[in-house]
């Protein structure tokens, strides 16, 4: 079983590296070139039945993760479940879906025409979660969505691939803070996502979480080439409850504000 799951999550991760190559450099700077532990991946979909986070799930499901939290976000418009294997160095999964009727019958209109041409027997193969977009999308519809939803448009933009990963501090050898890292991060170069602060959450929500910026890729829209933001890299440090055991759930506060890493 562990070994399926380790050739998804190593399919997942190369699709992830074709359009976010500050990866590679991030785990040059934390890991020295050595292979880091992955706290969870981050899915996003919509909340139309076909690609639902349940359905999105169910390949999880089969591979023997868990359902273990769920998490709404009111502003973004956003519902949230993760997911756990019992393999503890196997990435959790935090899968997101929009709340689609929450927004304009424009939003609605282009976002339905998206799902419409997605085939439902894929979304229920494994692969299904580094298969990219399954739809035209025009630059238009892309600018439509991103003024009411960044995450709409990323989504409609990027499609079915991990939005991002995220290094496991509790299991860096030579890092034992977040500032730590961060700051190694930012003397190599890169902009982490200030908003709510650098750093979210804290040692009393037992979770603390920062991010880089995405990188930028070129998308080839129905009708045009355009580079927009593309995935990032989270970094997670976990924080032991009174059983001694790490948390191992996310806080809704700071999660929301990681959101904002794909930010144009
Ligand atoms: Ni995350």
């Amino acid at each position: 079983m562990s070994n399926n799951v380790r050739a998804l999550f190593d399919n997942i991760w190369q699709h992830y590296l074709k359009v976010t190559p500050s990866a590679k450099k991030v785990h040059q700077l934390l890991g020295a070139g050595e292979d880091l532990i992955n706290d969870h991946v981050a899915y996003r979909t919509f909340n139309i039945d076909k690609v639902s986070v349940d359905k999105i799930a169910a390949n999880l499901i089969a591979l023997g993760y868990k359902e273990c939290g769920t998490y709404t976000f009111e502003a973004k418009k956003l519902n949230a479940k993760h997911f756990e294997h019992e393999d503890p160095v196997l990435p959790k999964v935090f899968v997101s879906e929009l709340l689609v009727e929450e927004f304009s019958p424009a939003v609605q209109t282009i976002i339905k025409r998206l799902v419409e041409q997605v085939e439902a027997s894929k979304v229920a193969e494994a692969d299904f979660l580094y298969s990219g977009v399954h739809w035209d999308l025009s630059s238009d519809e892309y600018h439509t969505l991103l003024k009411e939803s960044e995450y709409a448009a990323w989504l409609a933009a990027w499609g079915y691939r991990a939005n991002h990963f995220t290094v496991s501090i509790n299991h860096l050898n030579n890092f034992d803070t977040i500032e730590a890292v961060n700051e190694t991060l930012k003397q190599g170069g890169f902009k982490l996502n200030a908003s709510g602060g650098e750093i979210k959450g804290d040692a009393q929500v037992k979770l603390e979480q920062s991010s880089t910026m995405a990188d930028a890729a070129i998308v080839e829209f129905s009708d045009k080439a355009v580079e927009i933001p593309s995935c990032f890299y989270e970094f997670a440090k976990r924080y032991p409850m009174d059983c001694g055991n790490l948390y191992s759930g996310f806080v809704a506060a700071s999660a929301d504000k990681i959101f904002e890493s794909t930010n144009t």
